[in-house]
């Protein structure tokens, strides 16, 4: 019998998307599903962002308290400006940044077809949209917002491999769909542009001083993140954050036996019992892409405690000493 070649329906395109797999994900999305899903940055664990049912149990998958919101993801600019009050400064930073690491904080339009979960009752949204490929398949095959947090357990490490993502949130989630590694590594810049100084709520994939080349100085959130009211606004910045399960110290000069070693540079501290070096270069780029897979294995070894070299706080170098900073919290 001939073979046919008309229906490769199964094959993957030449750009490497697995159609199938794409479309699966975008029924389950529609259906109230949750599906873990890569974008340049980490591993995000996404729901129907306007399905208060799904966007409830993303909650529930990450035991992730109530009072954190949530990012949604959009395909572009247009969809982002039909959720929220579009501005100049808004326009910018999308022009310059999206599709990209970068996540706006705005105001909600009144008649926004989202779930008030993502805002966490509040009054402003976190968009984004992404750059990864399989990302934007499946914003395009789903036909909807999806609202999105890094696809992990709550307070723990990021993923930035589907690997973590089974091994965090096994069978808690319907569909991984599996894009490799993730080429940045650290989650988005997360920036409030809702008032009337930009805030820099995270630092992230976008560095600070590329966002203030566009539009001038960006302030720090006041310290711990409280306002005035006592709500958090920032409440994803709560100091415990990326822990990894050995305890891990910061700006180690010497590092002990019974150690592993987070080494950066050319010249490793020796005498650990297991190393990994984020850069051998001292390449930030190259560190944030190796970070938390990097302290994944780390902290999946036989040892006392996990030391971390110095690392330059310039670039993208602020995001990571800051996720350190954070893991290193106990
Ligand atoms: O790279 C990323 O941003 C990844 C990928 C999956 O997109 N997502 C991610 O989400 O890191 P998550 O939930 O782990 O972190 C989102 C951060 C949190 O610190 C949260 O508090 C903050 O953004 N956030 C979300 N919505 C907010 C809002 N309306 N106002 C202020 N902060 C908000
Ligand atoms: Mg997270």
């Amino acid at each position: 019998m001939a073979e046919r070649h008309d229906q490769p329906a199964a094959f993957a395109d030449p750009d490497g998307i697995d159609r199938q797999a794409v479309r699966r994900a975008a029924g389950l999305l529609r259906a109230g599903g949750l599906v873990a899903f890569p974008t340049e940055t980490v591993y995000g664990l996404g729901a129907a962002a306007t399905d208060d049912r799904a966007v409830a149990a993303i909650f529930e998958a990450k035991a992730r308290p109530r009072f954190n919101p949530l990012i949604v993801h959009v395909t572009d600019q247009a969809a982002a400006g039909a959720l929220a009050a579009w501005s100049d400064r808004a326009e910018r930073l999308a022009a310059a940044f999206w599709p990209g690491p970068l996540t706006l904080v705005l105001r909600r339009l009144a008649d926004s077809r989202l779930s008030r979960l993502v805002s966490a009752g509040g009054d402003s949204v976190a968009l984004r949209v992404p750059a990864h490929p399989l990302a934007r398949a499946l914003l395009d095959a789903a036909d909807l917002p999806i609202a999105a947090p890094s696809a992990n357990r709550s307070g723990r490490i990021s993923p930035t491999t589907a690997e973590h993502v089974r091994r965090s949130l096994g069978e808690r989630v319907a569909m991984v769909l599996d894009g490799g590694p993730c080429a940045v590594g650290v989650e988005s810049t997360v920036l409030d542009i809702s008032g009337e100084r930009p805030v820099l709520l995270r630092p992230g994939g976008v560095a600070r001083s590329r966002i203030e080349a566009v539009i001038g100085e960006v302030h720090d959130a006041q310290s711990g993140g409280r306002q005035g009211d006592g709500t958090l606004r920032s409440p994803g910045q709560l100091e415990s954050h990326y822990a990894p399960r050995r305890p891990l110290r910061l700006d180690a000069r010497a590092v002990a036996p019974d150690e592993a070693l987070l080494a950066f540079g050319p010249i490793p501290l020796e005498g650990a019992m297991v190393t990994a070096n984020l850069s051998a270069t001292g390449d930030l780029t190259e560190a944030a892409a190796n970070l938390f897979a990097m302290l994944h294995h780390l902290d999946a070894q036989d040892v006392a405690g996990i030391a971390a070299m110095p690392i330059p706080g310039t670039g993208l170098g602020e995001a990571i000493c800051d996720r350190l900073r954070r893991a290193a919290v106990r």
